[in-house]
């Protein structure tokens, strides 16, 4: 078999924020990949970069009091401290804000645009004229045009669920500036994404190519109609100046991609200048391109990214692997309950290493989302690594060191037994190259199990008390660490570290699977050292401790599980929401209420109206957005925290005064309630 070109890359990290566990999920499994595919004797090649562009990154180093070089600059550090932390075996890390980037990317456009690729035309959006640039929705906010609810985003509204076009907001202001927005026109440059419509459609449906789930996922897309992609930024954007066209910059999602391409160039030419650009990216390239993403990114990993390639000459990648999203403790990541866990904060507590082999032993090829359970992550790295594998080895060394000069038996005792676990090689490598991980720590634990029962039998701690047994006790521990190195063998994508220390114990020069093809007789190995302790829950503890916003508040009691908390209007999305201090936090005066009564709107489908005791002497009437899940019979009585102090705003069917808060995800919503004992009017906090 000859080795395999491929090249492989992730995702590219934004520059304007730390790598946090769901990061990760998608970063160790390409490893997991890389290293499984390397250890089968494959060249693989694996680059990353950071995303440098776009208007957040602009704005985070304004509010930083930095150029936004500076802030890449510093993020990027970090990031790459981190991937390392986690054992991420790039071989070269890079930044889109880069000059072969920039000059890849003018290369691209311009291909496409002297084939009739690109389009110009007016577009008319909303600006701030006090900041002087052009406003995306999120950076809009106005009453909603269709309920009059206040305080609702530019592209659709959370109280109604109308969507509209930011123009159609009532009393719009900027999110910047506060500044009222005004209507302007300008040019923008869209790639005519309906010229790839037909070979989009095959594109996707090559074998191999997406996970079928995905390509059908596509194909609503497709019956909906492809419509020209946006490419164009006007200034101030901290990006790529577009070729011919002044002041206008390429949209961050366009040069995104072409870094991949950059990335791997700058390495080629630091590092391997032995090999060509155009050897892997030419349109009839053999070599293999895959491109790890998560879920929701897929669209322009699927539709944009082989277009732009195609249009412009170049091959396309030869598959797309997806991973869906993970949630900790069954739910959302978040700050509030410490499970916005950042890589740095991991790594100040525990071992990357428990992390690689539970993440493995969740991953498939589908695209799924993966749920990090502490206690179930506590238990199954003890279980399985400390209790099965690295057991194994602690229970066999001692006795070679100790009464065998370090030195394994010459005769295998158990041949057949240890052929079976070199056997299962062909399985469990085409598990890892399948990206079915988790088969492939089944089938490893299972054999980690078949080697404790053997020594289980065998009992060598028995047989070593008996004089004239010296012999089968050098026998039965020399099969045990043979044993061992095959389970430590197919581990090492899972677990480098680990396998590291094991080639040292054991003094083997090679480490990958063809090398472990023959049964260790008469080999000298080292002495024993501890390979790995037990997780400390104490320490998983510290973790979620330190991972905790400052903001000392208990959360309120969720009703139902799986629910991430946010109120009825604003959702805050963990990692997005910027840090506020305990000041802005008191402002809120959140109170225990009571539900004295409870009534359908007429015209609303989405409103109930409340009658609400707040231990005031006057009650309140307070509309909520939770007619699809409750019935007004059965909130009467119930006990809810409402925000006591919100402004009142004034709904087509009459005026709020409060909110009452929910959890809410994709099932539905969840009133968040006091446990008993708590009376009306009583403070939250
Ligand atoms: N910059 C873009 C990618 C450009 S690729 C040319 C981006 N950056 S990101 O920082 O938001 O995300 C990086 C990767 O992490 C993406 O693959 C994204 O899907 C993944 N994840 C971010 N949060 C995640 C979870 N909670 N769970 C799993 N993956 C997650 O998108
Ligand atoms: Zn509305």
């Amino acid at each position: 078999m000859s080795a395999r070109k491929i090249l492989v890359t992730n995702a590219l990290p934004y520059a304007n924020g730390p790598i946090h566990m769901g990061h990760l999920l998608g970063y160790i499994q390409a490893d997991i990949w890389v290293r499984a595919m390397r250890a089968m004797g494959h060249d693989v090649i694996y680059v990353c970069a950071d995303d440098a562009h776009g208007t957040a990154i602009m704005l985070r180093a304004e509010a930083n009091g930095i150029t936004p070089e500076q802030q890449i600059a510093n993020v990027q550090k970090e990031h790459e401290r981190d991937f390392a932390g986690f054992g991420i075996s790039f071989d070269h890390y890079d930044s889109t804000h880069s000059e072969t980037n920039k000059l890849r990317s003018e290369d691209i456009y311009i291909k496409n645009r002297d084939v009739g690729n690109i389009v110009v035309r007016p577009v008319t959006q909303l600006f701030d004229p006090e900041k002087q640039m052009f406003l995306s929705d999120r950076f809009i906010k106005g009453t909603c045009p269709k309920c009059d609810a206040e305080d609702q985003y530019g592209d659709s509204c959370e109280v109604c669920g109308t969507t509209y076009n930011a123009t159609e907001l009532k009393n719009p202001r900027s999110t910047l500036s506060g500044a009222t927005p005004i209507e302007k026109s300008s040019d923008h440059y869209f790639f005519k994404l309906p010229n790839f419509s037909q070979y989009l459609q095959q594109w996707t449906r090559d074998s191999g190519r997406l996970p079928v789930s995905i390509a059908n996922k596509l194909d609503e897309w497709f019956e909906a109609g492809l419509t020209d992609w946006d490419i164009s930024r006007d200034a101030p954007y901290f990006g790529f100046e577009i070729p011919d066209a002044p002041n206008k910059y390429f949209y961050v999602w366009v040069d995104a991609p072409i870094g991949y391409m950059s990335s791997f160039e700058n390495y080629i030419k630091a590092q391997r200048p032995e090999l060509s650009f155009d050897e892997y990216w030419n349109k009839d390239s053999k070599h293999e391109v895959y491109h790890f993403i998560g879920k929701d990114i897929v669209y322009f990993h699927a539709l944009f990214w082989p277009a732009m390639l195609d249009g412009a000459g170049y091959r396309t990648p030869t598959g797309l692997f997806v991973n869906g999203f993970l949630t900790v403790n069954g739910q959302k990541m978040s700050k509030s309950r410490g499970t916005f866990i950042k890589a740095e904060t991991y790594l100040e507590h525990l071992n990357p290493e428990y992390l690689r082999y539970y993440f493995a032993s969740k991953l498939s090829d589908k695209v799924e989302d993966s749920d990090l359970n502490l206690d179930d992550f506590i238990q199954k790295v003890n279980s399985d690594l400390v209790g099965k594998v690295v057991n194994i080895a602690s229970r066999c060394a001692k006795f070679i060191n100790k009464d065998f000069n370090n030195t394994l038996s010459e005769n295998c005792a158990e041949p057949g037994l240890v052929q079976s676990f070199i056997d299962a090689r062909v399985s469990i490598s085409k598990a890892y190259e399948d990206r079915e991980f988790s088969a492939a720590i089944r089938e490893i634990m299972a054999l980690a199990d078949r080697a404790n029962q053997y020594i289980d039998e065998k009992k060598p701690w028995a047989l070593a008390k008996v004089a004239g047994n010296e012999q089968q006790v050098h026998e039965v521990c020399s099969v045990g660490i043979n044993l061992f190195r095959q389970l430590a063998v197919y581990l090492s994508p899972v677990i480098p570290k680990l396998a590291n220390e094991v080639q040292t114990f054991l003094k083997l020069e090679q480490f990958d699977f063809a090398s472990a093809q023959t049964i260790l007789v008469n080999h000298q190995i080292a002495q024993f050292q501890p390979l790995m302790q037990r997780v400390d829950k104490k320490a998983v503890d510290a973790m979620v401790d330190a991972s905790k916003d400052s903001l000392a508040v208990e959360a309120p009691k969720v009703e139902k599980k799986k629910a991430k908390v946010v109120e009825q209007k604003v959702e805050l999305k963990a990692g997005e929401a910027d840090p506020i201090t305990i000041d802005d936090f008191v402002k809120i005066d959140l109170r225990v209420a009571q539900v004295l009564q409870a009534d359908f709107v007429e015209g609303s489908d989405k409103l109930l109206q409340l009658t609400l005791d707040v231990g005031e002497t006057e009650s309140r009437n307070v509309f909520s957005g939770i007619r699809s899940q409750y019935a007004p019979e059965d909130l009467i009585g119930k006990l809810v925290v409402m925000v006591a102090n919100l402004a009142p705003r004034k709904m087509r069917f009459g005026i709020s005064n409060g909110m009452v808060l929910c959890a809410g995800n994709d099932q539905g919503l969840y009133i968040i309630s006091p446990e008993s004992g708590a009376k009306p009017g009583d403070k939250v906090s």
